[in-house]
């Protein structure tokens, strides 16, 4: 390594994690109650496989609430759920909360879910997600939540390769504009993904008050049993925990690669309790006793890990929010719930801020409430402008924390270990790499170039920490193929930036077709794959391009079939419709430009980084090997007449 570690602690922590490296974990394992202890730390298998504790057995949900209410801390809580949609506040405390979950384990259990099979749930931000996912972890299933703005299609795709044997659904969402039915969407997809074919037996339907639609209406429609999530919890018999090895799945998380279609992220048992609890303790500074409120969605892997597991395998209090940063009623709604609950904590996306600062330049919400009881503030899922973190930083007066990290790691790759010491921050600057991450600087051959200022690929070298994703659902190629083949050796992260000559790293973008719109990771691939489905559409490209509010936006380019004549606004509106159908509203999809032709290189590679460029007002440099230079002053001129379609409202979805 060619840069320095900075601070007093910090540099001491990480490098015994590298140079006695099994000590360390083994450590940060006691931690963890193991059914069988593990007395290894790691199998290397091969270069592209190993296993974290590979003789260990434990059991994720007895370790996220079981052992906290064996050590007394039964009535202390584990779940606030606060919504802003319904006004619903409650606090759900650790032995209720197990309870609940045992009693729809056995729910799970009898509809012939065991260790392995997969269920896929469906649910919005209510404690009945948090409920589903660790019933699932009590009986060794494997979960895999869809993250609620995601439309049939892609519900379809993800039940076609996860092949769940249920899902847990319920019967909607509350967005501030609209009611989201989900049987409707549910009931799509499953005919989509092959109705029973799918392997999928049966919906358990939790029924909402706020929305219509129940199980009943759908009664075993397509020889799938639908059932009511209270109907049978009523008759089941509770669960107890059942140990599963340290290497088996916890859960399987889609998320976007160049493709379009998602990956499955595989996640372990033992390693991700290990290296989350390491993360919560050394990083958040987090315990028994402390509150977190992360403002994400269950649907995301911020969710998975610090709404859920992270603070619950840590025996503190997590805090469940629907609704939004702003609008739901104002720009305070962050700061009541951080100072109704007394939280230490707040784990956001920096959109949420500029949401908040764009309604709120002055901060005149924070002065209503006491957040005495905070002591920092972590933000990831995008790069966090030095703007809004001055203003942050500035308003809150507590460290505001830029921690990089993926749905892929599961816990972050470089963050300030508060827990470990407290580093200065610097503003654009995601602080310094995390134990079991050996994050370099390598160039497009995989040599290493890792120093200061100097800027490239930023891969890890293997193995990664426990937690890390142990492959792809279904595809041991698609692991090595998607990460491990670009630079031998190393994890491409898909993440170019450099560090600075005090050890900081600077993560500055994707290096793919990847784009990250409000936070929420998108692939310009599967959004093409809409918009050539267009009658009209000859070719298309999409690119991210800056967007004040959500960091990036989709903005689609088209070029038309020989012969059509379209109405620019009627055409934007249909395409902007088709992605909400497909894909769903959470692409957040409006822009699109008509032109002549696309650049492209003369090997016919389109030219998107000079698009993206070109509509970023950023200065540009056309490559030589440019097919028409002439296309580039058309598309300028065709930017013009970009139409921006308003946002569509109700989807409708054929039943
Ligand atoms: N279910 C159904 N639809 C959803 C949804 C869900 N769970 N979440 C979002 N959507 C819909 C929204 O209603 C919106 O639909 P519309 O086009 O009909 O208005 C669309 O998806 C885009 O949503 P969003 O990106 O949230 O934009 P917004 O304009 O509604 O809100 C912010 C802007 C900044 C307030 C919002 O993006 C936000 O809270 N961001 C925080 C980011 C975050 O938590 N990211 C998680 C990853 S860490
Ligand atoms: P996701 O898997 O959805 O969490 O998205 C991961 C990607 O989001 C990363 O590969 C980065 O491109 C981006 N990202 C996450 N956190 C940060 C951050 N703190 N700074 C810059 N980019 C980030």
């Amino acid at each position: 390594m060619s840069v320095p570690r900075p601070g007093d602690r910090y540099p001491e922590v990480i490098s015994r994690s590298i140079e006695d490296r099994d000590a360390f974990w083994l450590d940060a394992a006691e931690s963890v109650s193991w059914e069988t202890r593990p007395t290894r730390t790691i199998d290397e298998r091969s270069a592209s496989e190993w296993r974290w504790f590979p003789d260990g057995r434990l059991n994720v949900c007895y370790n996220a609430l079981d052992r906290h209410v064996e050590a007394g801390r039964g009535a202390e809580a584990a779940l606030i759920y606060d919504s802003a949609m319904t006004g619903t506040r409650a606090s759900i405390s650790y032995e209720q909360l197990r309870d609940h979950v045992a009693r729809f384990a056995g729910v799970l259990h009898d509809a012939g879910v065991v260790a392995g099979d997969r269920v896929l749930i469906y649910l919005p931000m209510t404690p009945e997600a948090v409920i589903a996912m660790l019933a699932c972890a009590r009986i060794g299933a494997i979960h895999s939540v869809v993250f609620g703005g995601f439309a049939a299609n892609e519900l379809a795709v993800r039940i076609a390769d996860a092949k769940p044997r249920v899902i847990v659904t319920s019967s909607g969402g509350l967005e501030p504009n609209r009611v989201v039915e989900y049987l409707p969407l549910v009931q799509r997809a499953l005919e989509i993904a092959g109705g029973p074919e799918s392997g999928v037996e049966t919906v358990i339907v939790r029924d909402r008050d706020a929305v219509p639609g129940s199980a009943a209406d759908y009664a075993d429609e397509q020889g799938i049993a639908w059932r009511d999530w209270a109907e049978l919890e009523d008759r089941a018999t509770p669960a107890d925990p059942v140990p599963v090895r340290s290497e088996d799945p916890l859960y399987i998380l889609y998320t976007s690669g160049t493709t379009g279609s998602p990956k499955g992220v595989v996640r372990d048992s033992g390693g991700y309790a290990v290296g989350l609890g390491w993360a919560m303790r050394n990083i958040y500074d987090f315990g028994p006793g402390d509150t977190i409120f992360t403002a994400s969605d269950v649907g995301w892997v911020v969710g998975h890990s610090f709404i859920v597991y992270g603070p619950l395998l840590a025996g503190g209090t997590t805090v469940l929010y629907e609704g939004k940063p702003v609008g739901t009623p104002d720009p305070g709604a962050f700061w009541r719930i951080l100072s109704s609950y007394g939280a230490k904590m707040l784990s956001t996306a920096p959109t949420a801020l500029r949401a908040i600062r764009r309604e709120d330049p002055e901060l005149v919400e924070l002065a209503k409430y006491d957040l005495s009881s905070l002591r920092a503030v972590y933000l990831a899922g995008e790069r966090m402008d030095p703007e809004t973190w001055h203003w942050i930083n500035d308003g809150l007066g507590v460290p505001v924390v830029d921690h990089w990290w993926q749905t892929e790691t599961g816990w972050m790759i470089c963050a300030n270990p508060l827990g470990i010491e407290t580093l200065p921050s610097k503003a654009g600057s995601t602080s310094v790499p995390m134990p079991g991450f050996d994050v370099r600087i390598v160039d497009s051959k995989g040599e290493d170039i890792t120093a200061p200022g100097v800027e490239g690929n930023i891969a890890i070298r293997l193995p990664l920490a426990p937690g890390a994703l142990l492959g792809i659902w279904g595809s041991e190629q698609r692991f090595v193929d998607s990460y491990l083949s670009a630079f031998p050796g190393y994890y491409a992260t898909g993440d170019a930036g450099h560090y600075d000559e005090d050890g900081y790293l600077f993560v500055m973008g994707r290096t793919d077709d990847v784009i990250n719109v409000a936070g929420h990771r998108l692939s310009t691939g599967s959004l093409e794959e809409v918009l050539t489905q267009h009658p009209a559409v000859a070719e298309c490209a999409v690119i991210g391009v800056h967007d004040e509010l959500k960091g990036q936006r989709a903005a689609g380019f088209v070029t038309l079939k020989h012969g059509e004549e379209v109405v620019r606004e009627e055409l934007a509106a249909e395409l902007v419709r088709m992605v909400r159908e497909h894909i769903g509203p959470v692409a957040a999809f409006r822009d699109v430009t008509i032109v002549e032709r696309l650049p492209k290189t003369r090997s016919g590679k389109i030219l998107r980084k000079t698009m993206r460029q070109i509509v970023d007002g950023e200065e540009y440099r056309v490559p030589a090997t440019i097919e028409d230079p002439t296309v580039i002053d058309a598309l300028i001129e065709a930017l013009g007449d970009t139409v921006s379609a308003p946002p569509t409202q109700a989807v409708s979805v054929p039943r």
